[in-house]
């Protein structure tokens, strides 16, 4: 249960962090569990409070992308330019490190993540910081990651001193990240909150990868995780709830409701069918039936363009089970 400060000061989370501790900060992707990017002592507590295996790195954030330079050796033109346009933003970019940020944050790798979030308090409170602030989603590692200040203090509350409440996040799904392989290619290491459609129209068609546990270069990108703890299955959800107890059963449904199924039992993503709000909800609406008297949760996907690659990729890891 929670028994952290929850408060919108920025002055305390920067005084906090300052002195080395782990805040947790609201972001318009989800909320991320923030400490010193250059203090390894520091970062060290965020694997602790998550309970995250270190072989997982950590995305620095900054407040504008003019100061990335001070943290990677250089900067590829097609980085820049998708910067212009979608930075700040839910867009995570992989660059060669300077030595000046500790091998903890990137798990070792000479690669660091970096990203601009766009949300108003976070980037008055990195202003006021001159360092980066490495920061994963504030959840104990593989459950859902937190939209809300809430969703932060139900897990992690007892941990963590100070919880910046940011209001719930705009976008609801975790920055895209993009790296270049060996041709100079873009490649999309994790989908998330920016669609691929809006990259390539900036740097014409870029490689996905599907990640996996088998693929350890994106350690974080395991096939198992942002999961709840019932069971989840994806599917005709009419067909899979026709078989089911259907007192028992969640829905997460992309915009009708069921019949037979009770109404607070299900989540509707966007009863409009609108890919942004979809995305917003999905998080909390698995978290909501998660905490409901349920056995199993159905899951329908959503159309497969936009950001509904990126919610059905989530959905995937969901449903997942090693
Ligand atoms: O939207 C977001 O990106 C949120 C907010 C808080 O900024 N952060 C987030 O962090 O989702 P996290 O730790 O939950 O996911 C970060 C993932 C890692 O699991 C890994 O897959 C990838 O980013 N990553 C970070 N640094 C990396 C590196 N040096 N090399 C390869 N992958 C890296
Ligand atoms: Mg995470």
């Amino acid at each position: 249960m929670s028994d952290a400060f929850i408060g919108t000061n920025v002055d305390i989370a920067a005084t906090l962090l300052k002195k080395g501790e782990a805040v947790a900060i609201p972001t318009e992707t989800v909320y991320g569990l923030a400490a010193n990017a250059l203090d390894t002592r520091a970062v060290a507590k965020i694997f602790s409070i998550k309970q995250r295996p270190t072989f997982d790195p950590l995305i620095i954030h900054l407040p504008s992308f003019d100061k990335v330079q001070d943290y990677v050796e250089e900067i590829p033109e097609v980085f820049t330019r998708l910067a212009k346009n979608y930075t700040p933003g839910p867009l995570t970019f992989l660059l060669r490190k300077k030595d000046l940020i500790p091998d903890i944050v990137t798990a070792g790798s000479p690669y660091v993540a970096v990203r601009i979030p766009n949300h108003t308090v976070t980037l008055d409170l990195l202003s006021k910081l001159d360092f980066p602030l490495a920061a994963p989603s504030a959840n104990p590692f593989g459950y859902i990651s937190p939209t809300t200040a809430m969703h932060v203090a139900d897990q992690l509350g007892s941990k963590v001193y100070y919880i910046l409440d940011g209001g719930p996040c705009d976008v609801g799904l975790e920055s895209t990240i993009l790296a270049l392989d060996e041709s100079g290619k873009v490649e999309v290491l994790r989908k998330g909150g920016l669609s691929i459609e809006s990259i390539e129209k900036e740097t014409g068609p870029v490689t996905v990868r599907d990640t996996s546990v088998s693929n350890p270069e994106a350690p974080g990108m395991l096939t198992s995780h942002y999961a709840p703890r019932v069971p989840l299955i994806i599917g005709d959800v009419y067909k899979l709830s026709a078989a089911a107890n259907t007192q028992r059963t969640g829905i997460i449904a992309f915009s009708n409701f069921l019949p037979d199924i009770p109404t607070k039992h299900q989540i509707v993503l966007s009863p409009s069918g609108n890919f942004t709000d979809a995305a917003r909800n999905l998080f909390a609406g698995m978290r909501y039936l998660d905490n409901c008297d349920i056995d199993v949760i159905f899951a329908e996907p959503a159309p497969e363009s936009d950001l509904g690659i990126a919610i059905n990729d989530r959905l995937r890891r969901a449903a997942h089970r090693d």
